[in-house]
């Protein structure tokens, strides 16, 4: 349970966490690789410590330097075929769910089980499991659907696989895959989505091409990636662009926040909403954009977001529906069914948890309308064991007018366990 008071402004400098995403595929390319790899910034967070404790049990040497920042991880990797068969405990890692049976599935022998927390025992796998069966893959899930999945290894073929849905974690699951199977595998997208996963495969040496939302991948003899420097997380940073944007007077300096394309379509939107974000010293770290990020607080008018749009954010839509309740008119997202399949049913929670703090929100099957009322009273919300609701209600919190309660606060800890103390050093 935290409490966070209106602010009366924000302001000061901060650089977010490392991104969840990237730190999650630097551990495991890691591990598929046959040297020693050193991951300069991983994120240390509930979730990415699931991932390296997941590479240990398949017997990648992992080496946490606990001291000094940014933090600094190295790992012996087991090569392509070398993962030890065993249990493995992904706790609430959606993505290390989805991702690791594409490389397990193509292991010479061996059998797998991935299970997790209650939460995670809600998520689909079936998403995963037809693409991979496809390819001559042994899997089995619960109901068909859902965790605890059981991956035996096999002879994998290529295929042409057209992704029903718009999802990183699919398409990244089924190009690891490819990376053991005879043959080119290929992955057709409806709408593009992250590509962190290709952009660290051509770093790691692979045979990967990709153009026009198609994705080719052929195995290769081995993988070495040699030394990854993670850039801030955008979908972290996006709270706090949000948290400056609303509250009056604010001025916020964000560093070293990775500017992916595929990954920043919050700004896309804000920049129709009338917010003031300015990008200066756009570099590349690594095989990745990141920019510094300088947010004055400005008045919003409404926005729709459109479906194919939605990859682009699908993280940051739960703010998206914040950002609607202080902005003129009614702001509407639409062909977002995909926020129902993650860490909690995020229209119902987003919904029922601004409802609780007085916006005017309707959930619809893909989506949401929210009214927008110049800002919100305040009240409590129920983070539903979910990082992204806690932080959107500390967030709610800081721009409302009567403070907000947040029940199970601490689920923040899954991707940025410093956001309170962050908090603090740009309220004081
Ligand atoms: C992620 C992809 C997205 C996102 C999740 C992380 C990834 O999920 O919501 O938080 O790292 O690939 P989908 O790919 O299932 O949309």
């Amino acid at each position: 349970m935290a409490r966070v008071e209106p602010a009366t402004r924000l302001a000061g400098a901060l650089a977010p966490p490392a991104d969840k995403s990237i730190s999650h595929r630097a551990a495991i390319l890691a591990a598929m690789c046959a040297g020693r790899t050193s991951v300069e910034g991983y994120l240390r967070s509930a979730d990415t410590d699931s991932t390296l404790e997941a590479m240990r049990r398949l017997g990648a040497l992992v080496e946490v330097h606990e001291q000094g920042e940014p933090s600094l991880v190295e790992i012996e990797g087991v090569g392509l075929h070398g993962a030890k068969p065993g249990r493995i405990d992904v706790a609430n890692a959606g993505t290390l769910l989805r991702l690791l049976p594409g490389w397990l599935a193509g292991q010479r022998a061996g059998e797998w089980t991935l299970d997790g927390d209650e939460s995670i025992r809600r998520r689909p796998v079936d998403r995963v499991a037809e693409p991979l069966r496809l390819m001559g893959a042994v899997v089995e899930c619960r109901d068909g659907r859902l965790p605890p999945l059981l991956v035996r290894g096999a002879e994998l073929s290529g295929i042409r696989y057209e992704l029903p849905v718009a999802s990183a974690q699919v398409k990244s699951c089924v190009l690891l895959a490819g990376l053991l199977a005879a043959g080119e595998t290929t992955v057709v997208e409806p709408v593009r989505s992250r590509d962190h996963t290709e952009r660290m495969l051509v770093a790691a040496g692979a045979p990967l091409e990709s153009r026009d939302g198609v994705v080719t991948v052929r195995a290769p003899q081995a993988l070495e990636l040699g030394r990854i420097v993670v850039p801030g997380d955008f979908s972290s940073a996006a709270f706090w662009i949000v948290a400056a944007t609303l509250v009056a007077g604010s001025e916020l300096k964000l560093h070293a926040v990775g500017l992916n394309p595929t990954r920043i379509g919050l700004l896309r939107v804000l920049e129709r909403m009338g917010a003031a974000v300015e990008v200066v010293d756009r570099r590349m770290v690594g095989m990745e954009p990141v920019a510094e990020l300088l947010v004055r607080s400005a008045s919003l008018g409404a926005t729709a977001v459109a479906p194919g749009e939605v990859p682009l954010l699908i993280d940051e839509l739960p703010l998206v529906a914040l950002l609607g309740a202080f902005a003129e008119g009614t702001t509407v997202v639409t062909g977002a069914e995909e926020l129902r399949h993650k860490e909690s049913d995020r229209i119902e929670t987003v919904v029922e948890g601004l409802r609780s703090l007085g916006a005017k929100i309707d959930g619809r099957p893909d989506g949401f309308a929210v009214e927008g009322m110049g800002g919100l009273p305040g009240g409590v919300l129920d983070a539903a064991g979910d990082h992204r609701l806690a932080m959107l209600g500390a967030v709610a919190g800081l721009a409302s007018r009567g403070g907000v309660e947040i029940r199970g606060a601490e689920a923040a800890a899954v991707s940025y366990p410093r956001f309170f103390d962050d908090l603090g050093l740009i309220t004081s």
